[in-house]
C-alpha cells in the first residue's frame, strides 16, 4: 500500500462507505473521458464521476474559462453583492430552461437545490395566506439528496429507518416505473382531491428515477402529473439534478413532455463536473410573492457562503455552450449504438433486464442471495479499465456525453467480462 493509501485509511471518512472494508484507489490525474490512478493505469469514467462530468476531464475550453476567471475573482459573497459570471450564467439558464422559469437561486449541491425548492414553495404558500399547505408529495422510491429536507422527500427505506425522527414528513405516490402509470396517477388524483389544501408541492424526477435504480416512467406520465398539480394548485418541483444537462437526450428531461414546472432543481452537470454548483429556478409568480419592503420580512431566508461561486459560474457558462455545440449532439448520435450494445448485454446470463433513457442506463442483475453482485461486478470492471458504481444489483452506465465509439466498446466489453467473471 502506498503512503497516500495508508494516510487515507488513517484520516479519511468517505461517503456511503463501510470504512472497515475500505481499500483506496487513488486517482492522480485525468484526461478526457479517462481517469488515471497513481500507478498510471487508465480507466474510462463510466459514471461521469457520480453523474456530473459532461465533456470529459480537463477540457481545454473549461480549463481556460476557469483560469481566466481566476485572474479576476475567485470568490465573493452573493449576499448583498453580485458578479458577472453569476449573472451571465443565470441569464443563460433562463434562456434554455422550460418557458416560465425566470428566476435563478444558486446553491452548491443537488440536495441544497431541492431543499431550497421545498422551502421556497413552503414560504410561498405562507406568504399567499394558504398556511395549511405544509406537506410534500413524492414518489415511492424517490431519491433527492442527503440533507434532512431532501431525505424527507425521498423514499429510501433505509434512510428513513435511520433518520426518521429528524425528517420532514411526506406522502408517497406509487412509482409508475414498469407500469402504464395509471395506478400511480389514480393514487395521485385521490390524494390531491382529499388533501390539496394541505399540500405545498409534489417533487419528482422527470422521466427517470436515477438513484432509485434507473426506473423509467411510462410516456405521458409527467404531462398528466403536471396537469393534476396545476388543477389542484399544488406546486410541481422537478428534480433534474441527474436528468438535466443532456443526460436523457434533451437538454432537460421535462422538455420531452412539454412540461414547465414551478421549480426546477439543477446541479451535477451544471458546471460540467468541475466545481460544486447548483441552481433552483422558479417562476415569476413565485418570485413576486417574496417582494415587499424589508420591514415586511418577506424575503427568502436562505443562503450559503459559496452561493454562486464565480469560478463555478464561469465554468458553468462555458460548459453550457459546449454542451449545446458539441457534447449533446455527440451523445445523441451515440444513443442508438448504446441501445445495440445494451441488447447484447441483456442477453448475457445473469442479466435480468436493462433500462435506458438516453445516456442513463441501468443493467439489472439477477440477485444471488448472500452476494452483493452489483458491487462485485463494479470492482472487477476496474481490472478491465472501467470505473463503474452499482445501485444495489443494478450496474449504472452514465458516461460523459463526450463518449466516443471506442469508449463504448470498452464499456460493453468490461461490463460483459466482469459479469461473466462474477458469475463464474
Ligand atoms: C435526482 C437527484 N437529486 C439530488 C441529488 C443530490 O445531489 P448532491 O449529491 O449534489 O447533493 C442527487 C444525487 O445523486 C440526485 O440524483
Amino acid at each position: 500500500m502506498s503512503d497516500l493509501q495508508e494516510l487515507d485509511q488513517r484520516v479519511m471518512w468517505h461517503p456511503f462507505t463501510q470504512m472497515a472494508e475500505w481499500s483506496p484507489l487513488v486517482i492522480a490525474a485525468a484526461d478526457g473521458n479517462y481517469l488515471v490512478d497513481s500507478d498510471g493505469k487508465r480507466y474510462l469514467d463510466g459514471v461521469s464521476s457520480l453523474w456530473c462530468n459532461l465533456h470529459g476531464h480537463r477540457h481545454p475550453r473549461l480549463d481556460r474559462a476557469l483560469r481566466d476567471q481566476l485572474d479576476r475573482l475567485a470568490h465573493v459573497t452573493f449576499l448583498g453583492l453580485t458578479h458577472e459570471p453569476g449573472i451571465r450564467l443565470g441569464e443563460a439558464l433562463v434562456e434554455v430552461a422550460p418557458k416560465g422559469l425566470t428566476r435563478v437561486f444558486y446553491s452548491d449541491s443537488g440536495s441544497t437545490a431541492v431543499e431550497i425548492a421545498l422551502k421556497q414553495s413552503f414560504q410561498y404558500w405562507q406568504l399567499r395566506g394558504q398556511r395549511s399547505k405544509q406537506r410534500f408529495l413524492r414518489l415511492g422510491e424517490a431519491y433527492h439528496g442527503d440533507t434532512l429536507g431532501a431525505v424527507g422527500v425521498g423514499g429510501i427505506e433505509l434512510f428513513h429507518r435511520v433518520f426518521g425522527p429528524l425528517l420532514v414528513r411526506s406522502m408517497a405516490v406509487p412509482t409508475p416505473a414498469g407500469t402504464d402509470g395509471s395506478v400511480s396517477l389514480a393514487a395521485l388524483e385521490e390524494i390531491l382531491a382529499a388533501h390539496a389544501s394541505e399540500i405545498a408541492a409534489f417533487v419528482l424526477e422527470p422521466l427517470v428515477q436515477g438513484a432509485a435504480g434507473m426506473l423509467i416512467h411510462p410516456k405521458g406520465y409527467l404531462a398528466r402529473v403536471a396537469e393534476l398539480c396545476r388543477r389542484h394548485s399544488v406546486h410541481l418541483i422537478l428534480d433534474e439534478v441527474a436528468t438535466g444537462f443532456g443526460r436523457t437526450g434533451t437538454l432537460f428531461a421535462c422538455e420531452q413532455e412539454a412540461v414547465s414546472p414551478d421549480f426546477l432543481c439543477l446541479a451535477k452537470g451544471i458546471s460540467g463536473g468541475y466545481l460544486p454548483l447548483a441552481a433552483t429556478l422558479a417562476t415569476e409568480e413565485i418570485f413576486s410573492a417574496f417582494l415587499g419592503s424589508p420591514a415586511e420580512l418577506k424575503q427568502f431566508f436562505h443562503g450559503h457562503t459559496y452561493t454562486a461561486n464565480p469560478l463555478a459560474c464561469a465554468v458553468g457558462l462555458e460548459s453550457l455552450a459546449l454542451l449545446v455545440e458539441s457534447s449533446l449532439p455527440n451523445a445523441r448520435a451515440l444513443i442508438p449504438d448504446m441501445t445495440l450494445a445494451l441488447a447484447r448485454v441483456q442477453a448475457l446470463p445473469g442479466v435480468a433486464g436493462v433500462r435506458q433513457c438516453g445516456f442513463m442506463v441501468g443493467i439489472e442483475l439477477e440477485t444471488v442471495s448472500g452476494r452483493a453482485l452489483g458491487a462485485e461486478v463494479c470492482l472487477r470492471a476496474r481490472s478491465h479499465g472501467v470505473i463503474l458504481r452499482p445501485l444495489g444489483d443494478v450496474i449504472v452506465w452514465m458516461p460523459p456525453l463526450s463518449l466516443q465509439a471506442s469508449d463504448l466498446v470498452l464499456l460493453e466489453q468490461a461490463t460483459t467480462a466482469s459479469i461473466g467473471e462474477a458469475l463464474a
